[in-house]
């Protein structure tokens, strides 16, 4: 049979949906977080994200991820504990990262860091995930960071002080003086909203890669990869850029309307399960009001409402509203980040949700395989190379 491409289909395919980027396919089961689309909730674990954010610590949130239940206060402090002895890197690594140029992009330099990570640190990553090497994974992310972002600059990296929590001690190790609470407790409420999000490309690409039977690091190297695309984590670095482009409020219409007519996206507005606004935007708007300067806030504003509008004006069907990266830019840079620094942070969260679900793929895991359309052709005839 010749298709209408003038491809030739196979005759045994089975007749199954195809939708265009995996859209609605139930790839796994988990236990961990749900998408509520249509109304826009997130839950983990049974909790809703707006009973955890700004009450739960981001430690708390992870042993609820991994462990499926919040930490008695002992529990808690033991999970800190092995964070905090887990944090510092491996020498062998830091010259990796040492290695690369100024110029990397700092997620490169953390793929490659969780990559020699794991061909260098036997102690901890075996063949086989485990929850000791999720914790161990969790606490090194920021280090990794912290380090090519001190040496891009020239600066040596800052040994991890134990007793901080996460967000503390990765905002110490990257400019190498105590926080300033005013900085961490925004940063830790982020860390908390991004932990995990259902079955997105990232923690796609981590089961996947578990399911072969991989270990942890290759895992995590594949899902920080994925993140870092633009339709996926790459995308609240390019909302500052949007932001500084447009400059001033009485440019945003002018600005979205020229950017539309090219046919662009705009950063931070739409995404592929949810149907209503995300509920991390709404807790980050309220946050970015209290972090960032009224002015920057307002253009912020000013431009969500705008792109809004015009985004339902022209595309009424698809429901279009803000996604958590809009309002992550103005979080994290009031925060003190640079715009390079925000998906990365973005990991040093979700590397909790990447290791629960390699964690539960691993516990029941079944080889993840699937099946492709063949649309090429199948009877052509092998021609020796000087008669091409
Ligand atoms: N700006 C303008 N138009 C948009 C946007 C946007 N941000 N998002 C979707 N659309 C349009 C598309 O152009 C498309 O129009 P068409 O049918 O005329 O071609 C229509 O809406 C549907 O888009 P899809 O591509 O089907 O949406 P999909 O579910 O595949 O993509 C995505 C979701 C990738 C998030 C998309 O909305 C997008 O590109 N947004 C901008 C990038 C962004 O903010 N990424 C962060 C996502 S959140 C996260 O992953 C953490």
């Amino acid at each position: 049979m010749t298709g209408s491409n003038g491809s030739t289909a196979v005759s045994d395919q089975p007749v199954l949906p195809r939708p265009e980027g995996l859209e609605g396919v139930v790839a796994a089961s988990t236990a961990l977080s749900h998408v509520f689309g249509e109304e826009g909730r997130l839950v983990y674990r049974g909790y809703d994200i707006h009973e955890l954010a700004g009450k739960a610590s981001f430690e708390e949130v992870a042993y609820l991820l991994w462990m499926g239940e919040l930490p008695t206060a002992s529990e808690l402090a033991d999970l800190r504990a092995k964070l905090g002895a887990e944090r510092p890197l491996p020498d062998q690594v830091i010259e990796v990262i040492r290695a690369l140029p100024a110029s990397a992009a700092p997620m490169d330099a953390l793929r490659t860091g969780v990559s020699a990570l794991g061909a260098i640190d036997d102690r901890h990553f075996d063949e086989t995930p485990d929850l000791d090497e999720a914790i161990a994974l969790t606490a090194k992310f920021p280090g990794i960071l912290a380090a090519f972002f001190r040496l891009r600059q020239g600066l040596e990296p800052v040994a991890p002080i134990a007793e901080m929590n996460t967000a503390q001690s990765y905002l110490y190790q990257l400019f190498g003086r105590e926080p300033d609470e005013k900085h961490w407790r925004p940063l830790e409420v982020y860390l908390t909203l991004l932990a995990d999000h259902g079955m997105n490309a990232s923690t796609f690409t981590a089961r996947v890669i578990a399911s072969t039977g991989s270990d942890l690091c290759s895992a995590i190297t594949g899902a920080v990869g994925a993140l870092k695309g633009p339709l996926h984590g790459g995308a609240p670095s390019k909302v500052l850029d949007m932001l500084e482009a447009i400059g001033a409020a009485e440019n945003v219409d002018a600005w979205l309307t020229a950017a539309l007519d090219r046919g662009e996206r705009l950063m931070g507005f739409g995404h592929r399960v949810y149907r209503a606004e995300d509920p991390r935007a709404e807790i980050l708007r309220g946050m970015a009001r209290e972090a960032s300067t009224p002015e920057f806030f307002e253009l912020s504003r000013r431009t969500e409402e705008r792109a809004l509008t015009m985004l339902h004006e022209r595309k009424p069907d698809r429901r279009l509203y803000t996604n958590v990266e809009f309002y992550s830019a103005a979080v994290l840079s009031a925060v003190g980040l640079p715009g390079d620094m925000f998906t990365p942070t973005f990991a040093v969260s979700r590397v909790v949700g990447w290791t629960a679900h390699v964690l539960e793929q691993v516990a029941n895991n079944r080889l993840i395989r699937p099946q492709s359309e063949f649309v090429g052709p199948t009877d052509k005839h092998f021609v020796a190379i000087e008669r091409r």
